[in-house]
């Protein structure tokens, strides 16, 4: 039997947007009661690890303008992006860097003392706004200690948030299970929002933490709400190796430069005005057509890498913008920047897609909101442009805050509470997973899952590799690993891993079959069998719906404003 408990909002993920749409909830009305729900410590939520930057226009008076920064975004994404969307997010931009401030947000300063930005890939003026290159952790810090002024906000930290319970259409609660103990919940409430991040750890070389796998839009997708743009998974270009840790888009915006066998910087060829800087899928396709060619390196691993050089930024500048990746150089990979090149690979990073969500970040269940990098609004298209993903978690954090709280003053309740779908999802947990049978090791089925990731749905795609991928992930999914060895109820992670796995499956399904219907296509998702640009057939959303089965994908229009399609050179 489920223990009961209830709350009026309920904030899934205790990342940058899950914190700031709680703060926004807070303040605007003190008598809602606010869970924030995460299967982690709030500090260890994957937004600590952001570094280079958060975008932002605030030197209007200096050259740069909104209009700009809409146009980079948009152009970035190959014109796949929400037009309205990405206007909403430059213009409410600033308000957010400077909210951040009054909370408490160390940003770096220039010698003037005004705020430091920096340049990134795709902009045309230097708009990251950072603090030093340890963004994502002061910006959760200050999120974090601003939440502590509340009354009305409970953290339920190590929490596996597990089903979205809901009644025609309506949201009720959720299921989850208290890691400390093994003790299964149901969470009544009148509001949802999914702020649960990325799923990057579905491949293998991932700059997400251990965490990052898609429970969060698993059980959206579970609870009948559309994927959308699955597909596009951004590849950074700088993976350090052999760890795939990233190292900052910002050490490129302190110049450093990104070199071939030959000592070529290599950029020329492929965007000969933006170099280093051009957005993240084109310096990451240039990499892989530079390895393909003959031109990269062998790491020590037996994997082909390139080369980022920073020894002329200098060890000044390095120890006082660039700290972070220093640090990580020289723990993870013994090589002091100042003095050495850094072997690098395009490493999977972020996913364009996520739930499907209105501008409002409301998806289609009423009473559930998604925000940050578990939605899809669609901000990024096929690209998401560096620094823009913890603007959106602010921006989108603020406004699903704000319509949740909108909603619950309305007073709409479900008419009653399914107890129907609590007790089927005790049984798919426990009897599926819990005491489920099987000889096969899951955390080996893991390792095979990510590395058939990386394989055959990396950089370049081509439909044999991604038909393979989705056959090998098809053999995979049907082997016998749903089974839990180890039976404790307190933090058994044998059960969260499998569980983990268990959303891993659906997820890949989704973006591998995404991406082989999507024949012509750019950004993130480049297919070298479709070379011919083909604008028509290009400009849609993809949205993936759950069937037990296989997903039922569908088609969705993208919102063009101001900015009509073409060619992107940088
Ligand atoms: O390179 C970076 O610092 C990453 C930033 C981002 O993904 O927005």
């Amino acid at each position: 039997m489920a223990n009961i408990i209830d709350y009026d909002l309920i904030i899934v993920g205790s990342g940058l947007a899950g914190l700031r749409a709680t703060i926004q909830a807070a303040r605007r009305n003190s008598k809602i009661r606010i869970a924030v729900i995460s299967k982690v410590q709030v500090m260890r939520s994957h937004s600590v690890s952001a570094e280079g930057g958060t975008a932002a226009v605030l030197f209007p008076d200096e050259g740069d303008s909104i209009e700009s920064h809409i146009y980079d975004t948009v152009k970035g994404s190959d014109f796949l992006a929400d037009q309205d969307a990405a206007e909403r997010l430059c213009k409410e931009m600033p308000d957010e860097i400077y909210q951040l401030e009054h909370w408490g947000m160390p940003w770096s300063r220039r010698e003037d003392g005004k705020l430091g930005q920096r340049a990134f890939g795709g902009y045309s003026f230097p708009r990251a706004t950072y603090a030093s290159d340890k963004v994502g952790f002061f910006e959760m810090q200050t999120l974090y200690d601003t939440c502590q002024k509340f009354d009305n906000i409970e953290f339920l930290n190590e929490w596996f948030v597990t089903s979205i319970i809901h009644n025609e259409k309506k949201f009720a609660g959720i299921t989850a299970i208290e890691l400390s103990n093994g003790n299964f919940y149901v969470i009544k409430g009148k509001a949802l929002i999914i702020a649960t991040g990325g799923a990057g750890r579905i491949y293998s070389f991932s700059t997400y933490g251990y965490s990052s796998t898609p429970d969060g839009i698993d059980m959206a997708y579970r609870a009948g709400l559309a994927l959308k743009d699955m597909e596009f998974v951004q590849f950074h270009p700088t993976g350090i190796m052999p760890s795939g840790i990233l190292i900052t888009e910002g050490a490129r915006g302190e110049g450093a430069y990104l070199l071939n066998k030959d000592g070529d910087r290599f950029m020329k060829k492929y965007a000969s005005k933006l170099m280093e800087l051009a957005p993240r899928d084109i310096v990451s396709r240039s990499i892989m057509t530079e390895i393909k060619e003959g031109r990269g390196f062998k790491h020590e691993t037996g994997v082909d890498c390139m080369k980022l050089d920073l020894r002329h930024v200098g060890d000044k500048i390095i120890k006082q913008k660039l700290g972070g990746i220093r640090e990580i150089s020289l723990k993870f990979s013994g090589v002091d920047p100042a003095k050495d090149l850094l072997d690098i690979r395009p490493v999977c990073h972020y996913m364009m897609g996520g739930i499907h969500t209105d501008i409002n970040g409301a998806s289609e269940l009423q009473g559930v909101w998604a925000a940050g990098e578990a939605a899809c609004v669609s901000i990024h298209g096929s690209n998401r442009l560096g620094a823009n993903s913890t603007s959106e978690c602010l921006v989108w954090g603020k406004i699903t805050g704000d319509e949740a709280v909108n909603y619950i003053e309305k007073g709409s309740s479900v008419a009653s509470f399914p107890t129907d779908l609590v007790n089927a999802e005790e049984k798919r947990i426990y009897d599926g997973i819990f005491r489920g049978k099987g000889q096969v090791n899951p955390y080996e089925v893991r390792q095979k899952l990510t590395d058939t990731l990386n394989d055959k749905a990396y950089v370049y795609r081509n439909q044999t590799d991604l038909l393979e991928g989705l056959k090998k992930v098809r053999e995979l999914k049907a082997m016998t690993w749903k089974h839990v060895d180890d039976q404790a109820k307190e933090y058994n992670t044998n059960f969260s891993n499998v569980m983990e796995l268990d959303s891993m499956f659906r997820v890949a399904e989704v973006v591998l079959i995404g991406a082989i219907n999507r024949k012509e296509s750019r950004g993130s998702h480049a297919r070298t069998d479709f070379p011919k640009r083909d604008d028509k057939k290009f400009l849609h959303h993809t949205l993936a719906y759950y069937d037990p089965e296989e997903p039922i994908m569908k088609k969705h229009p993208v919102t063009i404003t101001n900015y009509k399609p073409v060619e992107r050179k940088y």
